[in-house]
């Protein structure tokens, strides 16, 4: 039995632990937001948090997640109201959508580092999440608009 904290409520399941934790995220939890792609950990679209960081559920084996705390792009706010989701909106960042929850867990790791980002920062952190749409500049513009509104949110508090 495999247990793990997903989106801040405790689950278990049993599957062979070699599964890839992206199929057990859809098919035995039932969440599918985070989108298989490549399946070799070459394109981002299947990204979450483990722990806060974001990682390839794709090649990640189901016993490598046990214990650990997993998000998704539906716990990322408990709203969808995220900076980020907002910013999407805002700047109709999505094309065909496919690779977009996939961008916006890593986009999360990377305003964690970079709260701030500059172009370079973006490239640096967004490189490996593919978008077949070319949807690039305006990913990047949402980036900046969330990571603004996130600066001044913390200017506020
Ligand atoms: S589906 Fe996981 S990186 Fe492509
Ligand atoms: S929006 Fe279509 S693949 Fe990125």
């Amino acid at each position: 039995m495999t247990t793990l904290k997903l989106n801040g409520r405790d689950v278990s399941f049993d599957v062979d632990p070699e599964t890839p934790l992206l199929w057990v995220i859809r098919d035995q939890l039932g969440l599918t937001g985070t989108k298989f792609g490549c399946g070799i950990g070459m394109c981002g679209a299947c990204t979450v948090h483990l722990n806060g960081r974001a990682v390839r559920s794709c090649i990640l084996p189901a016993a490598a997640a046990d214990g650990a705390a997993i998000t998704t792009i539906e716990g990322l706010d408990p709203n969808g109201q995220h900076p980020l989701q907002q910013a999407w909106i805002e700047t109709q960042a999505p094309q065909c959508g496919y690779c977009q929850s996939g961008q916006i867990m890593q986009a999360a790791t990377l305003l964690q580092d970079f709260p701030q980002p500059t172009d370079k920062d973006i490239d640096s952190v967004m490189n490996g999440n593919l978008c077949r749409c070319m949807a690039y500049r305006r990913i990047r513009a949402a980036i900046k608009l969330a990571a603004t509104r996130m600066g001044e949110e913390a200017g506020h508090e």
